[in-house]
């Protein structure tokens, strides 16, 4: 985009799904089975696909609200204060007893992670409840991952579909998916492994390819090679990502879909969406942490240049 090109209307974004807080150990190499190592740094950051979405929506320009739970633990207002703190609205983000959900994730010297997700309050959101339909309704898009109960999350893809709201997908963690889901999916977008393993096929093209039998469109993320982009009735368009050194790799897809729902929503042609989501990607993995990588989109635009 044009430097001086007139920002757009901020986009609406919905999010229906988790709010982690994440336990992350810094280790030379995550520890095998039984195996003790040693880590080199621990640190608390505010994440869960849900709220990591939302804030990386939030920082690239759009209007966020949340919907989710979080516990009646310390957590609990931890995780409402960052995601208040990015400018996402949080009247959709029910407090409930118990905990909040916690990831334990292990980060290593390439940057790559290990998660163990214990979902806490996010358990609890098996449907909608008063106030969540109309703000669905009112976004132009709804973004959904699959840290939330199946039936938290179909509930929200109906009530998209009801109000003629743009459903996103990221189908992680990576479990078999409904018929009816899928019906109410407008864009899906897995990793390569995950959509290796809805499909059964290594191949990224042929896996967008038999997903495109069930969803209208699929993006799959490659990681430094970039991303995907299928839809009925195009030609496959593969983006590349900008190049840069990886410290932490956590919630770069998360960054990625974030930034695309915001793109998409201005209305700007998928490939310079999916190119600036990419951008947004790279910015997020030169440093640590979850929301705390988010970059703001400034960054994303000044990242996006370099390409
Ligand atoms: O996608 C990254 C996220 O997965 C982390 O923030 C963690 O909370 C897990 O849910």
């Amino acid at each position: 985009m044009n430097a001086t090109a007139p920002r757009p209307a901020a986009a609406r974004i919905a999010v229906l799904g988790s709010t982690n807080m994440d336990l992350v150990a810094y280790v030379a190499r995550a520890p095998r089975l039984g195996e003790t190592v040693t880590g080199r740094e621990f640190r608390t950051v505010p994440g869960g696909k849900g709220a990591n979405q939302a804030v990386a929506a939030a920082r690239s320009g759009g209007a966020v609200t949340m919907v989710g739970a979080v516990g009646e633990d310390a957590f609990g207002e931890l995780l409402r204060a960052a995601l208040a703190e990015a400018g996402v609205d949080t009247a959709g983000l029910r407090t409930v007893p118990g905990a909040s959900g916690t990831a334990h994730i292990t980060v290593d010297d390439e940057g790559g992670n290990a998660i163990v997700v214990v979902p806490g309050a996010n358990a609890s959101v098996t449907g909608l409840v008063a106030g969540d339909a109309a703000r669905i309704a009112a976004a132009d898009a709804l973004l959904l991952q699959l840290e939330l109960p199946p039936e938290g999350v179909l509930a929200g893809a109906r009530a998209a579909r009801d109000h003629g709201v743009r459903t996103v997908l990221t189908p992680a963690p990576v479990r078999p998916l409904s018929e009816e889901l899928l019906s109410l999916v407008d864009l899906l977008v897995p990793n390569e492994h995950e959509a290796a393993a809805l499909t059964g096929l290594a191949d990224p093209a042929a896996a967008a390819g038999a997903l495109l039998e069930r969803v209208p469109e699929v993006v799959v993320t490659l990681g430094a090679a970039g991303c995907l982009y299928a839809a009925r009735g195009r030609e496959p368009l593969r983006v590349p990502t900008p190049r840069v050194r990886a410290v932490d790799t956590t919630a770069a897809g998360d960054t990625f879909t974030g930034a695309l729902a915001v793109a998409l929503a201005e209305g700007r042609p998928v490939g310079e969406a999916l190119a600036w989501a990419s951008a947004a990607a790279a910015v997020s993995v030169r440093r640590p942490g979850a929301t705390a990588s988010m970059p703001t989109r400034r960054e994303i635009d000044a990242m996006a240049s370099t390409v």
